[in-house]
């Protein structure tokens, strides 16, 4: 590339120093290949992302919407650092790593298949490029009224509206489908999720699930969640 762009703005070109010029900037454009990596534009990612997610779309939807058939949460529209920080802990084990996590585990070689390069940035970036999808009925019932006291413990980091707060990497959970919020409370609890060395924020999330002491609790506080919009 940055050969052609001298080319165009050399108005030597064609004169007897051309040839030269020609060779000046086909060797600065194999320096540039070696020593800089050409930084893949914004739309590049995002056409790398679409076709890597064609894979995703099998079980996540092809709006990002979720399948609950196949277990796969909503991920349309999720922000990019918290798809990419995900994906880097499937890929490390810090995620998937309980023999009794089926979900889990389906989701590792998923990741797998994105680790290559700028894909696991692409897929990010396209997935965080998808509007996030209405979840269309809740599935199961909770005391939203016991829900929302739960639930003041859980806005220092995921925001009142449920909106999450990047500094913190606390994710959104407004939006999300109830079955799943269940599903990851309790991997939570039994250290199916959060319990791996080195997975410090799922450590931090897994102290907080002791305010939620039963299976009632964790139903209501998620009964509570559905009720806000994203
Ligand atoms: C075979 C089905 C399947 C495919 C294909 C798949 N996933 Fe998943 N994915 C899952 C399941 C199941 C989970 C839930 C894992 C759990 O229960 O902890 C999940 C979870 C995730 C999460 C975590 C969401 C959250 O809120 O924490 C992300 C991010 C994700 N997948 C991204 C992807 C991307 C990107 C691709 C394509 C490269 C992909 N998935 C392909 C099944 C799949
Ligand atoms: C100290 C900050 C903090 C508090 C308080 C907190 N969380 Fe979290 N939560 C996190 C972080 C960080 C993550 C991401 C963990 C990871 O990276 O795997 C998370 C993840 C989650 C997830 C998984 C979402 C997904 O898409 O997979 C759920 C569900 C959740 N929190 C619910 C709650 C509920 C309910 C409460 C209140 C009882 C709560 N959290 C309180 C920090 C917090």
């Amino acid at each position: 590339m940055v050969g052609v762009w001298l080319e165009r703005r050399n108005p030597a070109r064609g004169s007897r120093w051309g040839g030269v010029n020609r060779a000046a900037s086909a060797l600065l454009l194999a320096a540039t290949a070696v020593w800089t990596k050409p930084a893949a534009t914004c739309a590049d990612l995002l056409a790398r992302g679409r076709e890597l997610y064609v894979l995703c779309s099998s079980c996540h939807g092809d709006r990002g919407q979720g399948d609950r058939q196949r277990s796969a949460p909503a991920i349309g529209g999720l922000p990019q650092w918290y798809v990419e920080a995900q994906l880097h802990k499937f890929l490390a084990g810090e995620r998937g790593y309980h023999p009794d996590d089926v979900t889990g585990l389906q989701m590792r070689p998923m990741a797998q298949a994105v680790h290559r390069g700028d894909d696991l940035q692409a897929v990010a970036a396209y997935v965080a490029s998808l509007r996030p999808q209405p979840w269309p009925r809740t599935q199961h019932s909770g005391d939203t009224t016991r829900g929302q006291t739960l639930y003041a413990t859980c806005i220092a980091c995921h925001g009142a509206d449920g909106k999450g707060n990047e500094a913190l990497k606390a994710p959104r959970l407004a939006g999300q489908a109830d079955w799943y919020l269940i599903d990851q409370l309790k991997k939570f609890r039994s250290g199916q999720r959060g319990a791996a060395p080195g997975d410090a924020m799922g450590a931090q999330m897994r102290a907080m699930v002791n305010v939620l002491p039963d299976d009632n609790a964790i139903a209501d506080v998620v009964a509570y969640i559905s009720s806000l919009r994203p």
